[in-house]
């Protein structure tokens, strides 16, 4: 039987985001499972904010296209997503709406692969409004986001040295997220 692949990103290009920390977290913990896991930087998929006008005049760019392609050919996905004002941060919103602007495929990028999400916010409520938002544009695209998900608070002081999630409850929600988003990749 072939590996599940499992793709990681966070919604965050800042060179110190805890959402990176929380992607590499979850990679890591994937990696640990019988899987193949892919951790990738949006940073290396530059896209210009969405305009209409420009898409069509210049059609969607190479990147999104790329994206797709990449997301299309996972059997699940974890985001991370930074809370900005309580939503998510445009980072994530620009890329996921370039990436909803191709025409439907099979494989496609939302509907293929199942999602799993977290967030990771110095605040105290680890991002879980910018989850909300999250899920419901995913669900709107036709993806199947899990129940399972980690919000990690206080993130500045949430990761020990190795890049692993210092709380132990925290951890274990990190755990759970990772062991259903396996076990529904491969039932999927
Ligand atoms: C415009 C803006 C709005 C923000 N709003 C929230 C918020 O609503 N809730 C929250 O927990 N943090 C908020 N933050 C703080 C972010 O959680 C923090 O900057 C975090 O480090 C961003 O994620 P990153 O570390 O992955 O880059 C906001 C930050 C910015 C720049």
């Amino acid at each position: 039987m072939t590996h599940s692949k499992i793709l990681c990103f966070a919604g965050s290009n800042r060179s110190a985001s805890f959402n990176k920390s929380l992607a590499g977290a979850m990679a890591k913990q994937l990696s640990l499972l019988d899987c193949e896991v892919t951790l990738i930087s949006l940073q290396d998929y530059p896209l210009p904010l969405f305009d209409q006008d420009e898409e069509a005049e210049k059609g969607i760019p190479e990147n999104a296209i790329k994206l797709a392609k990449l997301l299309a050919s996972q059997d699940g996905v974890f985001i991370a997503s930074p809370e900005y004002n309580a939503s998510i941060s445009p980072l994530l919103k620009n890329t996921i709406d370039w990436i909803s602007r191709l025409p439907n495929s099979d494989p496609h990028p939302f509907k293929n692969p199942v999602y799993a999400i977290g967030g990771a916010s110095p605040g105290g409520l680890g991002g879980i409004r910018g989850l909300a938002h999250l899920r419901q544009v995913l669900v709107a695209l036709g993806a199947l986001v899990l129940p399972q998900q980690v919000s990690v608070g206080s993130a500045h002081s949430a990761f020990d040295d190795t890049g692993d999630l210092s709380d132990n409850r925290t951890a274990a929600f990190l755990g759970d997220a990772a062991a259903s988003l396996l076990s529904h990749s491969k039932r999927f």
